[in-house]
């Protein structure tokens, strides 16, 4: 650290009376190892390269850098840095690193990144100089015209950020389109422009706000109400570069409990104990496949957190694993409020009071608010000992074998609170490993709330079961929330509009680092019509994380509601999830490895999309990606029963549901087309969709090889058969496939099994290369049924590299695909079939 920078071991504030300071010419500078530290009259910009691609900003407004600590930013990654070649001229200071070149302008100051190309990546805005004002701060970026917006988690409105403003401070809230805040602040967003991406992360926890061209049509901006100016540049060129710079930066997500997969129903609240019994039974009795159900608040005491109600539910430990011997993991709500009830054998309360583990009010009290258990106190997570005490309250519930936990209204709501949640100079203390030791404003600390709150749980359910891995779902989180588990989108409601808005704001959680991400299917506001409902299910068997939720006083939504004819519908696509879960759980490995999320927009994996030259890809905020290979294009108008059109990313497609390539006739050109007198050469391939309730649009690529399981119940059954592998000839044909014990850690000690595929075809012949198993967990699977689509003819040679005996075929001509059976082999082999 240069001389320059001090830790402040006092409270960070926002003065009002803090002087305005504008971030205009370059007074001095000085060389870093990696990077410059420019003064600017009274104020420090220094650059710093962590690597090659990733660069720190930080300017202090009175030369004095604040604390250097972060809650998202993991430290090891923080800690990196990267050596620079400096260069200064008559009108810039910079360096370069082995993939950008950074100068900053003399004067007007103004910080220019490009790619070694001199591509301009991202640039201060011309004639808007940084400035310090109120204890905040403001930045002006250039925004070009074809740069497009992602990222800033879930947040409502459209898909691309472009035109849109935005506010972050996580506010309890039944959101629609138009509302924010909403629950989440994740600062992070990803620009694309033509060919190149990068991402910019703002490491500032305080109310900040982004701004993509609302205020000013050729720049965009982003600030914070106080707290420091510290940001990260993380350069692509692909957006997938940056999703991973991301969680280099933020963390990525633990590998999830296969369980956590399946099919969950929930609903505010199934109560008595009798009525959840029920559902447990149903959902077996109708052959629904599912793994969790969810209690929220009612089956509290007086709807205090680590509390059951004695009356309703009786017997809890005999329910919990009467549930287990069903095969159904139980989920309890644990909201982080603690009912303030001294003298009253509160453990939570008395323990928490003992150890001083609550917020307090400026006087010194514990602040008080009015939340579900009417008046509470709340626990202050910035502070290592209060996560630790919160961690051990998970005692009894884990021991009983609840299986999971819900953290809720963490944002944090206080009904009674100044903008529904806790005045801004509530006290909360920083303890915390990395950190000074200090106090802060809930101004510093709210957006953090969340975040910390499903740490604690986390971490708390980690030490006591230390072999099971943790399955937390909160509501509020930050940037880095990845880190704990699953997240969802809050209070939506039973409407179309809903089933649209959930795609981008998914999709969106996803480019801002957090995989494990649903809504409430069906809608927990109001209750959803037969249809909607069925569509909605259809839809969220392709989310990551698939929950069935509705609030208080509405209408039960359970699969079964609606008749038999709905119900069969809806079992269809939850059984396809189940048949898709190897599939599933390979990208939920592969989500662990690398950030890269599960649920992906059409141009994560096709970047091309933006491509200059490329016509407007229609779909990109309805159509979605799981995984690289499956495509699926809900109706963007699903009340409706008007056709649509179903555009298709670059290459050969097939219809997921009966194996037939689809008709991708030559693209005809585009108004775009028309205009610039392209050719329609890149206008997208598209199909004309006739909506039929029983079938949501799903495609494959073409060049996939998908694993696909027998249908099981739960997935505690051990599926029977052989395990699939969907082969859909066409480019760069491949295919992986994880497994573990689905439970434990074990998998970080070799017991997992890695297998990747590929195929050749040429029409009449196929080759699928069985790649080295790696890992020494033993598959489910004796037989492989090999599934080559678009295959011409029954009459066929097939047979192993390594063995000449004929493998037994069967060919479908209505799907035109030959299947083959094949035993099971964990040695590099290649299948070659040719037709004769
Ligand atoms: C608000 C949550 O968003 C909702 O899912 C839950 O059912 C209620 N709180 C009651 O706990």
């Amino acid at each position: 650290m240069s001389a320059l920078a001090s830790v402040s071991a006092k409270a960070q504030t926002a003065p009002a009376s803090a002087p305005y300071i504008a971030v205009e010419k370059i007074t001095g500078s000085q060389s870093l190892r990696d990077g410059i530290e420019v003064q600017a009259g009274a104020a420090t910009l220094r650059i710093t390269a962590l690597r090659d691609d990733i660069l720190r900003i930080r300017v202090a407004s009175a030369g004095t850098f604040p604390e250097d600590a972060s809650w998202a930013v993991l430290p090891a990654s923080r800690s990196k840095s990267v050596d620079v070649h400096q260069s200064e001229d008559a009108g810039s200071v910079g360096f370069r690193t082995a993939s950008l070149d950074v100068r900053v302008e003399r004067s007007p100051l103004r910080l220019v990144i490009r790619d070694l190309d001199g591509t301009i990546i991202s640039a201060d805005a011309v004639g808007r100089a940084t400035t310090f004002q109120h204890g905040g701060f403001s930045v002006y970026k250039d925004m070009p015209t074809n740069e497009h917006y992602f990222g800033l988690g879930d947040k409502t409105g459209s898909f691309d950020r472009r035109n849109q403003a935005f506010t972050l401070w996580n506010t309890d809230v039944g959101f629609q389109e138009s509302i924010d805040p909403i629950y989440k602040s994740i600062p992070f967003f990803m620009g694309i422009n033509g060919g190149r991406s990068y991402g910019l992360f703002l490491d500032n926890t305080w109310r900040t706000w982004f701004d993509f061209g609302k205020q000013s049509r050729d720049s965009y901006s982003f600030g914070a109400d106080g707290g420091p100016l510290d940001y990260f540049l993380i350069y692509g060129p692909t957006p997938k570069q940056v999703v991973e710079g991301y969680a280099y930066l933020t963390g990525k997500p633990p590998l999830p409990p296969l369980w956590t997969l399946g099919f969950q129903q929930s609903r505010y609240s199934y109560t008595p104990e009798s009525q959840v019994r029920e559902i447990a039974d149903r959902l077996r009795a109708d052959k629904i496949p599912s793994d969790v159900l969810y209690l929220d608040i009612d089956y509290q005491y007086k709807n205090r957190p680590f509390t059951v109600d004695p009356k309703t539910f009786p017997n809890f430990p005999g329910l919990v694993s009467d549930l287990r011997k069903q095969h159904f993991h139980l989920v309890t709500i644990t909201d982080l409020h603690i009912a303030h009830a001294p003298a009253q054998g509160y453990t939570p309360y008395d323990s928490g009071t003992a150890g001083d583990h609550f917020v307090k009010n400026p006087d010194g009290s514990e602040f008080v608010g009015i939340v579900w258990p009417g008046p509470a106190v709340f626990p202050d997570f910035t502070r290592a000992s209060t996560r630790e005490w919160w961690g051990g309250l998970y005692k009894q519930f884990a021991q009983e074998g609840v299986a999971g936990f819900w953290n809720d209204m963490n944002e944090p709501s206080v009904f009674d609170g100044p903008g529904k949640t806790m005045p801004l100079n509530s006290v909360h203390r920083i303890e915390e490993p990395g950190f000074a030791t200090r106090t802060a404003t809930h101004a510093e600390i709210h957006n953090i709330v969340g975040l910390e709150n499903a740490r604690a749980t986390y971490e708390g359910l980690l030490k006591l079961h230390p072999d099971e891995r943790p399955f937390v779902l909160t509501r509020a989180t930050f940037a880095g929330g990845q880190r704990y588990g699953f997240t969802w989108t809050g209070d939506n409601a039973a409407t179309w509009n809903h089933l649209r808005l959930a795609t981008q704001m998914l999709l969106n959680l996803g480019l801002s680092g957090i995989s494990f991400v649903g809504d409430d299917v069906g809608g927990f506001n109001r209750s959803p019509g037969p249809e909607l409902l069925t569509r909605w299910i259809e839809v969220g068997a392709f989310n990551p994380f698939y929950r069935d939720h509705a609030e208080k006083g509405s209408l039960p939504h359970e699969v079964w509601v609606h008749g038999p004819e709905q119900e069969a519908i809806r079992r269809r696509y939850i059984e396809t999830r189940y048949r898709l879960l190897p599939y599933l759980y390979t990208l939920a490995d592969e989500a662990s490895r690398t950030g890269i999320p599960i649920m992906r927009p059409i141009f994560l994996e096709f970047p091309e999309v933006f491509a200059p030259s490329s016509s407007a890809f229609n779909g990109l905020d309805t159509e979605f990606l799981l995984g690289p290979s499956l495509l699926i294009a809900p109706s963007p108008f699903g009340e409706t029963p008007d056709d649509y059109t179903v555009s298709f990313p670059k290459g050969q497609w097939y219809d997921f549901w009966t194996g037939l390539k689809t008709a991708t006739p030559p693209p005809s050109p585009s108004s775009f087309d028309i205009v610039t007198g392209a050719t329609g050469a890149n206008s997208p391939a598209t199909a004309r969709i006739h909506p039929v309730l029983d079938t949501l649009p799903v495609y494959v690529r073409g060049g996939s090889i998908l694993p696909v399981q027998p249908l099981i119940q739960s997935t505690d059954e051990t599926p029977v058969g052989p395990l699939e592998l969907r082969i859909y000839p066409g480019k760069e044909c491949a295919g992986s496939l994880y497994l573990d014990d689905g439970h434990t850690f074990r998998y970080q000690h070799g017991e997992f099994l890695r297998q990747n595929f590929t195929c050749e075809s040429d029409g009449n012949s196929v080759r699928v290369g069985f790649g080295v198993r790696q890992g020494t967990y033993a598959p489910w699977w004796k037989t492989v049924e090999v599934v080559i689509y678009d295959w011409p003819s029954k009459q066929v040679d097939a047979a192993l590299s390594n063995n000449t005996a004929q493998l037994k075929t069967t060919y479908d001509a209505s799907k035109r695909a030959l299947h083959i059976l094949m035993p099971d082999s964990a040695k590099e082999t290649e299948l070659r079939v040719r037709t004769h």
